[in-house]
């Protein structure tokens, strides 16, 4: 072993996704994630229930990563955890577990902040996936965030814009529901939108300022036009269904994209790097790839498992903040809103 190796346990638990990872330096060992399949059954994550999960995952999740790690818990360098933002009962779950472990172990306690470990995410050593270059702006969209940072070095971080309401995963999932899919129903529209018309039923844009977002009104006009419609044919959504959803994906699409182009315009800056589980969307990809010949941006898209809720990319922030000896102690507390 290199003497200047460092093994960081990372510990995720901001929302319904349990993980535990292992870094070594940069470069990720094990990441292991217990998703709550329990929130299914009610359309959304129910806080109480995703505290509970946690607490039952933490133990054997750890374990899961440390060994598929193959180290010994005396071999780590730190213990990294997420303290916001997120649910409040979540992250106390997560919290409280490292605040021991670093204590029984006496190493180190790193906190990190969840939106950071998005953006840094693409840090995390790759073969054949490109790091971006600083200054960069980071498009962050999940079931949670939605938001846009101008990110001039690890830990130089600028919000210019962020969702005033609904997340732009919620505006996926709650616009599904409203058409009978199950949760989350994000995947499933960009699925049937593959089919579909995207300008077949056209939704309106909402009028926000500057490069902040809104999403609410979207679910709002989709719930309207259905109940009229079905008014008329009462199969209308059925008859429909590809042409709804690409019609929904067109529009957040375009919302998106116009922020994103006014951002770049703004700061003078090309390089566009996403994260979140809504890039994962292959409309939104291609958008992407489309601006690189467009307006000469250069994108980066990490690995999925890395854009999701996961362990590993809490791991990448922890590394960093230990190689500046950016420690935290046994005093901190967890945080349900934490801006960057
Ligand atoms: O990052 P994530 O796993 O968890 C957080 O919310 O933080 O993101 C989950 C969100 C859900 O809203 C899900 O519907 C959405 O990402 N999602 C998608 C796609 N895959 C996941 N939305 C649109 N298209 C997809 N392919
Ligand atoms: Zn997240």
């Amino acid at each position: 072993m290199n003497t200047q190796d460092v093994y960081i346990l990372a510990i995720e638990s901001s929302c319904d996704d349990t993980s535990a990872a292992v870094l070594l330096n940069d470069q990720v060992l094990s990441n292991v994630v217990a998703s709550q399949k329990i929130h299914e059954e009610y359309g959304g994550v129910v806080p109480e229930l995703a505290s509970r999960a946690h607490q039952q995952n933490i133990v054997p999740v750890v374990h899961q990563a440390l060994s598929k790690a193959n180290i010994d818990k005396k071999q780590l360098s730190a213990i990294a955890f997420t303290r916001g933002p997120g649910l409040m009962g979540s992250l106390l779950v997560g919290t409280s577990f490292a605040k021991s472990l670093s204590l029984a172990l006496d190493i180190p306690l790193i906190e990190v902040n969840h939106m950071q470990a998005h953006i840094l995410a693409h840090f995390i050593k790759e073969k054949d996936t490109p790091k971006p270059e600083f200054p960069f702006l980071a498009l962050t969209i999940s079931g949670g965030h939605t938001q846009i940072v101008k990110v001039s070095n690890y830990f130089e971080m600028e919000i210019l814009g962020e969702t005033l309401d609904d997340a732009v995963g919620e505006a996926f999932d709650k616009s599904a529901k409203i058409l009978g899919l199950p949760y989350p129903g994000g995947p499933l529209v960009d699925k049937l939108a593959r089919e579909g018309n995207p300008k077949a039923f056209p939704f309106p844009k909402p009028k926000v300022q500057d490069l902040n977002f809104s999403f609410s009104g979207l679910k709002t006009a989709v719930l309207y036009f259905v109940q009229k419609q079905t008014k008329f044919q009462s199969n209308f959504i059925e008859e429909n269904l590809a042409d709804i959803c690409a019609s929904i994906q067109y529009t957040i699409i375009n919302i998106l994209m116009d922020k994103l182009k006014k951002a770049s315009n703004i700061t003078g800056i090309k390089h566009i790097a996403i994260g979140g589980g809504v890039s994962a969307n292959s409309g939104i990809r291609k958008a992407l790839k489309d601006g690189e010949k467009k307006y000469r941006w250069k994108t980066y898209v990490p690995k999925f498992e890395y854009t999701t809720d996961n362990a590993a990319m809490i791991g990448i922030v922890g590394y960093y903040k230990y190689l500046d000896k950016d420690f935290t102690d046994q005093g901190v507390a967890a945080k349900a809103r934490f801006s960057l």
